[in-house]
């Protein structure tokens, strides 16, 4: 069960300032605040788009243009999007030698457009296009209108290289993301339901080599119980400028304590 004490903020700001080694898992819920709807619950693109009709590697290839009637709304949500707080204030962390590096499942570009430097994308990128058939990839700005289906220079239609179920992960993505897992002193989850494998065994094995596990998320999840230690019930954004405050606070604290005064 998480713990967390009297105050699961300060709790974990204490973990992420002695080990400051942290990595960081998000999901959907973080671009919730840049008007990025998340993928299950009512709201999300799951209620209005059956994924086995249009998120499945066998879909596109069999219905490419139906695919894209939602894949064109996600292209344009994204492309519009801004990162918000919780985005800034995890490339903060990672300026301040907290956070060393992000594995987001998410494909809008946004941590990266925040300031965060090392980001693993986990399911691919909206911002590029790639050829099922002869795997020419452009930037999806540069070949992508609205309303239209994007073809390659060989007339076939282009797929956002981001990986829809049925794909495997991008090999070098999930080696590298596996390695940060196994060797962070505290593994942050940020707004994700964790129901999508194998992203969400990412906390399983931060947690078996050792790891904290942090979740912040206004919801239980199927971590919490199991894996979490401290569960930051919350907005991604309200809770992260908590924690920015706290280890401000810490970093202010050695000094004057140490000087005597
Ligand atoms: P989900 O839609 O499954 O979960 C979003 C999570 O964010 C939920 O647990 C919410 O409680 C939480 N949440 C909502 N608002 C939040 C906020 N403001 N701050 C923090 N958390 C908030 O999205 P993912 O877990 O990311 O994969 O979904 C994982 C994968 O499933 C996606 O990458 C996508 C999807 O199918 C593929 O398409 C392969």
């Amino acid at each position: 069960m998480p713990t967390g004490g009297s105050d699961p903020v300060r709790e974990a700001a204490r973990l992420l300032a002695e080990r400051r080694n942290a990595v960081v898992l998000t999901g959907a819920g973080i671009s919730v605040e840049s008007g990025i709807p998340s993928f299950r619950g009512s709201q999300g693109m799951w209620a209005k788009y059956d994924p086995m009709e249009y998120a499945t590697l066998h879909a596109f290839m069999q219905s490419p243009r139906k695919v894209w009637e939602m894949l064109s709304e996600m292209v344009s949500v994204c492309g519009g999007a801004a990162p918000n707080a919780a985005h800034a204030s995890l490339a903060a962390l990672e300026e301040m030698g907290v956070v060393r590096a992000v594995i987001t499942q998410n494909v809008d570009g946004l941590h990266q457009a925040a300031g965060s430097r090392r980001v693993i994308e986990y399911h691919g990128s909206m911002e590029e296009l790639i050829c099922v058939h002869c795997w020419k990839r452009y930037l999806t700005r540069e070949r992508w209108t609205p309303g239209a289906v994007p073809l390659c220079d060989c007339d076939e239609i282009l797929k956002p290289n981001v990986v829809l179920f049925g794909e495997p992960i991008p090999w070098l993505a999930q080696e590298v993301a596996e390695e940060e897992a196994r060797t962070c002193g505290v593994l942050m989850v940020i707004g994700t339901s964790a129901q999508v494998s194998p992203a969400c065994d990412i906390p399983r094995l931060a947690k078996d080599a050792g790891a904290a596990v942090v979740e912040i998320n206004p919801e239980p999840t199927s971590l919490t119980a199991s894996v979490t230690d401290i569960h930051l019930r919350g907005s991604a954004s309200g809770v992260l400028r908590l924690l920015l405050k706290e280890l401000s606070l810490d970093d202010e604290t050695p000094s004057s304590e140490s000087s005597g005064h």
